[in-house]
């Protein structure tokens, strides 16, 4: 069966770069050569011959990427077309019919589509606003059964900026492995967290963890598509010879720039540009809403780049945002995307100028539309 469309990234597709302001940035806003790289690097880098090169991942980039894990090394990692290829590979690696994915909600409904076009049977999982978006463990722990071959967490998570505890990640662990199931945890948003805590890789609590992540999100480089899977050596083998029908390999060019973003100045570097320039929109934000808090709310996030709004207007997220886009010209995305209605994620990542912009435009469409309450 093929994959239905995946609503998410078409919509974004798109729209995000026709519109006049693009309010849902969902990484940090990317970096260009010029200012990751000095002119010695550049020249270097223009002067690499275009070859296929290493199809797994150069085994200096692998090395790097390794670091981020406990225990691992360049054998457990495989360089990726973005994490999007990751997270499909890892579909591919472990569910056929007869298997069950658990995915949590609302996320990045990628692994799910693929999930059901190869027949396995997907259960989904809410974070729970009431909760503080964590998930209710008794929920998971009754789903779980034989049958379950995966668990699918994004953390932090993408919408709602959660970060699963340290104890409700053991519990995940605990239950994941009552059934034997594997855990995928998708973390393209670690680095972009509020606070100096980094989260915890489920690869440090589970042997049977496939990390999947990569350099668009807090890293800021969504153009290079370099992303990577980490996981147990035999997976990365397997999924080294699905690549060869995806992609081959990632771009060499693209592998050398990884590396220079991977180097450990330039990983502190962009990590305090991230928290900076989020910490900045947030607080403009939450000036922004303040007026508004009878009729829309949010949790504060702990971390990736975004707010998921709750708004109480008698309208599906989805016909907002295209009134919104189609009359204002500023796009963002309707939680129906996300799998959970009523909702709207704003990005936070865009630079200042555009996110002030893109938050006055809203504004002068909810008046349009809400008169009475806006
Ligand atoms: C949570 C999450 N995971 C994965 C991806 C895929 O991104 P990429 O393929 O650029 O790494 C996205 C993109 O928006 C995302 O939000």
């Amino acid at each position: 069966m093929k994959p239905k469309p995946f609503e998410l990234e078409r919509i974004q597709s798109i729209y995000e770069n026709s519109v006049e302001v693009n309010l849902t940035e969902s990484g940090i806003e990317p970096l260009s050569i010029k200012e990751l790289m000095t002119d010695k690097e550049i020249d270097e880098l223009i002067n690499i011959p275009m070859s296929y090169g290493y199809t797994q991942g150069s085994p200096e980039l692998r090395s790097r990427i390794s670091t981020f894990y406990k225990d691992y090394d360049y054998k457990n990692i495989l360089v990726t077309s973005g994490s999007s290829e990751a997270i499909y590979l890892t579909a591919l690696l472990l569910l056929s019919r007869q298997d069950e994915l658990i995915m949590m909600t609302p996320n990045y409904l990628s692994i799910s589509g693929v999930a059901e076009s190869l027949g396995a049977k997907v259960s989904f999982i809410n974070l729970e606003e009431d909760l503080n978006w964590s998930l209710d463990l008794e929920k998971l722990k009754a789903m779980v059964s034989k049958k379950t071959k995966l668990i699918s967490l994004c953390n932090p998570n993408n919408p709602t900026g959660s970060i699963i505890t340290k104890s409700d990640m053991e519990e995940i662990v605990s239950i994941a492995d009552s059934v034997g199931a594997y855990i995928h945890s998708d973390e393209v948003y670690i680095g972009a967290e509020f606070s100096d805590d980094e989260t915890i890789s489920f690869q440090n609590l589970y042997n049977k963890t496939i990390v999947t992540s990569g350099l668009s999100k807090s890293f800021s480089n969504p153009g290079i598509r370099i992303g990577w899977l980490a996981t147990q050596e035999e997976l990365i083998e397997e999924a080294w010879g699905l690549k060869d029908y995806t992609t081959i390999a990632s771009s060499i060019l693209s592998q050398h720039i990884a590396l220079k973003v991977l180097e450990k100045e330039t990983v502190q570097r962009i990590r305090s540009r991230t928290k900076e320039l989020l910490s900045t929109n947030l607080e403009i934000f939450n000036n922004w809403i303040s007026p508004y808090s009878n009729t829309l709310s949010f949790i504060p996030p702990k971390a990736g780049g975004f707010v998921y709004i709750k708004y109480k207007m008698p309208i599906n997220s989805s016909d907002l945002v295209h009134d919104l886009r189609e009359n204002e010209g500023v796009f963002l995305v309707p939680g129906g995307s996300f799998g959970m209605d009523g909702y709207i994620r704003i990005g936070l990542g865009s630079n200042t100028e555009t996110f002030k912009k893109g938050l006055a435009l809203f504004s002068q469409g909810l008046n349009r539309i809400f008169p009475e309450t806006f």
